[in-house]
């Protein structure tokens, strides 16, 4: 099986990699195929994947073919947010499960709170019951606040394992990432590298004055310290924080520099000088109020 990142336990028991690839934005084709490949190869093992990415079908048909067994993979979906009813949720798990051509998944986390519809309780007790029916094998959530989390540990019979949060060096959400902790929640971090340059809707287009965090000098400033990159001191600050980053790259020498970064260790006084970086600075949308089914409260 080759080299693999290393693993911490679930608070369901589960081992589950320390930083997965994200594939919002991969292209199709022979760039999908070989970023595959090439993950593997490399030691990445959990694969984040969502219908609204697009490449589901490609995604699993890659998986498939690589030559590694189906448990040598951690294979990550999400909920539709249109579909947090009961029968939409099982139906549309069931839809993805099928597209990727396989018999179960090891993750599947609800997409977004959409907390304006209420359905989200609905929506877990549809995953709890994909999870007893041996379909999936962590149930998780994305995008959920304090507030819809500790709503989801008040009504559960399974709590959740994983929450998928947007978070970087200049986001860094201390409280909500305290929270879950508190709760035995891992974090998996989106956007751990500030995000793409130019992202699709409903993120909004940047700002003039934008500032792109791998420029950042103090990122670049601890990257000599080590000889490594601002991109990979900004992953490695995730996993150094207890969190799992799911960076995409469809570019093989940016995939290969994502992965190296298993052979050294920030200090406690390195992670202090990142943690201070955080500007609040949120790329996506505000999760409380993001509400894909209305197209006016994507501007929030
Ligand atoms: N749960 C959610 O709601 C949610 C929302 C958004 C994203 N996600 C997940 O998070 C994943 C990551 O987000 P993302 O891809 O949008 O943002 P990201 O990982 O922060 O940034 C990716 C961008 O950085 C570039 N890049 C990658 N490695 C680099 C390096 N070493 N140096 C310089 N640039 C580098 C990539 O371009 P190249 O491909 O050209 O290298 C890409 O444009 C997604 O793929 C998706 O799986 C989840």
């Amino acid at each position: 099986m080759g080299n693999t990142f290393p693993t911490i336990k679930l608070n369901d028991g589960t081992d589950f990699p320390v930083m997965g690839f994200g594939v919002a934005g991969l292209n199709k084709g022979e760039i999908l195929i070989n970023a595959v490949n090439q993950t593997l190869e490399e030691g990445y093992r959990f694969f984040d994947t969502a219908p609204f990415y697009g490449n589901e079908m490609e995604i699993g048909e890659a998986l498939r073919g690589s030559g590694y067994k189906r448990e040598d993979y951690f294979l990550s979906g999400k909920l539709p947010n249109d579909c947090h009813a009961y029968n939409d949720a099982i139906n549309a798990f069931h839809k993805t499960r099928e597209l990727m051509g396989m018999d179960y998944l090891d993750m599947y986390l609800i997409h977004h709170p959409m907390p304006m519809y209420g359905k989200y309780l609905e929506a877990w007790k549809a995953l709890e019951d994909l999870h007893e029916q041996g379909y999936i094998r962590v149930i998780g959530l994305s995008n959920f606040k304090e507030s819809h989390i500790d709503n989801v540990l008040a009504h559960c019979n399974i709590a959740p394992a994983t929450n998928e949060l947007e978070c970087n060096p200049y986001f860094t959400i201390e409280g909500l990432r305290r929270h879950c902790q508190e709760k035995g929640i891992r974090v998996i971090t989106w956007f751990p590298l500030g995000g793409p340059l130019n992202p699709p809707p409903p993120i909004p287009p940047r700002p003039e004055n934008f500032i792109q965090m791998l420029k950042d000098e103090t990122l670049n400033a601890i990257g000599e310290k080590y000889g490594k990159t601002s991109a990979q001191i900004a992953l490695r600050w995730a996993v150094d924080s207890g969190m799992t980053p799911v960076p995409k790259s469809g570019n093989p020498k940016r995939i290969h520099e994502n992965a190296d970064i298993f052979d050294f260790e920030l200090t406690a006084e390195d992670l202090a000088r990142i943690d201070a970086l955080n500007m609040d600075r949120r790329l996506g949308p505000d999760p409380e109020y993001y509400d894909e089914l209305s197209p006016v409260a994507m501007d929030v």
